[in-house]
């Protein structure tokens, strides 16, 4: 039988740094639907790759001092690595810079160009001439400045190629109508249409001539394409589009789902099927944009550099915590907070307490009351009935849940036989059973247990793949290849040898590991810090605009104590103008809290509230330190609180 073509890809990660867990939560979610369609008996196709062209990253490499080429060849090593620490079961990956690609996106240009979708015209703009970049009004500074070096900007005309995307505004509208799942959740497509839509739609410029690193335009070789262009096609490109072998694109064109974070939902579903639309293509059935992973209430990000290191984490705790955690605990579509004390919540609950306990208590009864068989059962009662009923029908739910890609939703529902099984045991109470020489019964309700436990690692392999597998080896069986052998109870062969090895999951002592975690976080920062001040100067350097940034300004003590169990910390209560802020410093060690009542010292004001032991801080007090000691920074006459320092 001919299987059933299903084509889901991530974004194209950019190579312009280092990748976080915000990256592996997409992938990971691919992953899991890519592994379960598989399963249920289709032919996928998993894509995924970088993004490797465009400004920033040919600015980062000249930065490191190496070429673009270099600098994405180092990260491509790195993403490549994580995918296979991280169980990713893609089928193919994509990089912008393969050649095949490349030549392909010149095509599509020529293509477009051809069929008059691209015209030449002249983009207007503000220009900043040592940025070498254009911006837009709104772009600009408050004092309408540049917003990279702070520097005047003046207005500035360059050659550039034009996409017709305001010809295909209408067709949009129509085809959004018609195909009302296409931009999911639904709450994206009315965000597309009243914020871009509507406004109307204007012509995108597709060409580049103030950098280089990109690919060429056939027809204007000063000009490289547009970063967006050059990504969005990868779909199309990977599958062999306008190529020599183009059996893919025929098997598997148009793409079931494009997984992308919400602030790419707009590319995806405005200039990708206009793009598609002028090259005569079928659009794809889908774009989901999902939620954030959020750190602290921010969006995790390179360039905030609050990213959680996924190698550490999986290091740490193996693998399948992870993907347990990113695909159960996020709600779906939201935004989520990621937090390490979830995450080991999350561990102990539901796979220790709950997988690892159901399979360590299961394999070790049939090993002590069987020598390690698995026996045959006898007749069902209503109870076992009840077991096997929610064995059998959980399939059709979790395949529905998969459907609306709701990951949480089906990991609760695979978790529902786990937890009933574990309830199971109470009920039946086995060890009584032995004390009572019942081995009929007993034996039915290990066979019980023991089809519980298939059904759930069945059902869980395309989640916590290691796992899941591990699991099978312990039941004395074969990984399943597809969900076949769900269809029905009582698949397990009487004397199938079971073996009860390790346990899968060990429960984590939460407050000691977070403790643990603050402690190595701590010393990160340092080791980090000591490595800034050993980096190149070049790229040490900030903007008079990143010193901006920076808002600190006089303030009066008001208040100084200890913090409680700290040798540590003291808690300020400072006089900031009008305004009375709370913050706390390391610095108990060198002041007493009196001698600091009545100094003034300088506020670092905008850095975002932390809590520190406990204690609510609202900013950093300066100071100056050497190995022996740290001495706060104080205005060098009498001046009053809440005043600019600059
Ligand atoms: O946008 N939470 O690449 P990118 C959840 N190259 N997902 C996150 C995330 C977070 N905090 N951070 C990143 C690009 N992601 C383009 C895409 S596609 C033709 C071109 C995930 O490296 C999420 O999927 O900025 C997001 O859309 C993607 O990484 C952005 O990756
Ligand atoms: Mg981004």
């Amino acid at each position: 039988m001919c299987k059933k073509p299903y084509y889901i890809t991530t974004p194209i990660y950019y190579s312009s740094g280092n990748f976080h867990l915000g990256h592996c939560y997409t992938t990971i979610i691919c992953d899991a639907i890519a592994r379960f369609k598989r399963l249920d008996g289709f032919d996928v196709f998993y894509l995924t790759g970088t993004d490797e062209h465009g400004q920033k990253v040919q600015e980062k490499a000249a930065a490191k001092g190496v070429t673009p080429q270099a600098f994405v060849d180092e990260l491509y090593k790195q993403i490549v690595e994580l995918w296979k620490v991280l169980d990713i079961s893609y089928d193919k990956f994509i990089r912008t810079t393969d050649d095949y690609h490349e030549l392909t996106v010149q095509k599509v240009y020529e293509k477009l160009l051809a069929n008059g979708d691209i015209y030449k015209s002249e983009y207007e703009g503000w220009y900043c001439t040592p940025c070498e970049a254009f911006f837009t009004e709104s772009q600009l500074t408050e004092d309408h400045r540049c917003p990279d070096c702070g520097r005047e900007v003046h207005m500035a005309k360059e050659e550039s190629y034009f996409f017709r995307l305001s010809k295909y505004q209408d067709k949009l509208v129509k085809f959004y109508e018609e195909n009302p799942e296409f931009i999911s959740p639904k709450s994206r497509m009315n965000e597309m249409i009243n914020n871009f839509i509507k406004p109307g739609l204007k012509d995108l410029c597709v060409s580049r001539t103030t950098f280089n690193w990109g690919v060429k335009l056939p027809f204007d070789e000063k000009h490289v394409a547009y970063v967006w262009i050059d990504a969005l096609t990868n779909y199309i490109t990977s599958l062999g589009y306008l190529q020599e072998d183009h059996a893919n694109f025929d098997k598997y064109w148009p793409a079931d789902l494009h997984m992308v974070g919400k602030e790419i939902v707009r590319f995806h579903t405005i200039i990708w099927p206009a793009l598609l639309m002028a090259l005569d293509l079928p659009l794809p059935k889908k774009v989901y944009g999902h939620g954030w992973l959020l750190f602290g209430n921010d969006k995790m990000s390179k360039s905030k550099g609050n990213i959680v290191d996924p190698f550490f984490l999986v290091d740490r705790y193996g693998l399948d915590p992870i993907r347990y955690y990113l695909l159960r605990e996020i709600p779906f579509g939201s935004d989520g907070n990621y937090t390490n004390e979830a995450l080991l919540t999350r561990t102990n609950s539901d796979l220790v307490n709950d997988l690892g306990n159901l399979v360590s208590r299961t394999t070790a009864m049939v090993t002590q009351y069987f020598g390690g068989t698995i026996p045959a059962p006898n007749d069902y009662t209503d109870l076992d009935k009840e077991l096997i009923a929610l064995c059998t029908s959980t399939l059709p739910v979790v395949r529905q849940n998969i459907e609306d890609l709701s990951a949480p939703d089906a990991l609760t529902n695979i978790f529902k036989i786990i937890q009933r099984a574990n309830k199971y045991i109470d009920e039946t109470m086995p060890w009584a059973l032995n004390k009572e020489g019942n081995k009929q019964r007993l034996a039915t309700v290990m066979y019980v247990l023991c089809e519980c436990i298939r059904y759930s690692a069945t059902l869980l392999l395309p989640f916590i793949t290691k796992t899941a597998k591990v699991i099978f080896g312990k039941l004395g069986l074969e990984v399943p290849t597809n969900f076949d052998s769900l269809a029905t109870f009582g698949q397990i062969k009487e004397g199938t040898v079971v073996n009860k090895g390790e346990n899968l999951f060990n429960r984590i002592d939460i407050n000691k590991e977070l403790a643990a975690l603050d402690k190595i976080a701590e010393e990160q920062a340092q080791a980090a810090a000591q490595s800034n001040k050993e980096a190149t100067p070049a790229e040490d350097l900030i903007d008079i605009a990143d010193f901006a940034k920076v808002k600190l300004c006089t303030a009066k003590v008001i208040s100084c104590e200890k913090v409680a169990k700290s040798d540590k910390l003291l808690v300020f209560k400072l006089q900031v103008g009008e305004e009375i802020r709370q913050v706390v410093s390391g610095i108990a060690q060198h002041y007493d809290p009196e001698y600091m009542i009545g100094k003034t010292v300088v506020l670092v004001k905008n850095l975002k509230p932390a809590k520190i032991r406990g204690v609510e801080s609202n900013g950093m007090i300066l100071c100056a330190a050497d190995d022996k000691k740290v001495i706060f920074v104080t205005p060098e006459s009498d001046i009053d609180s809440g005043k600019e320092v600059r």
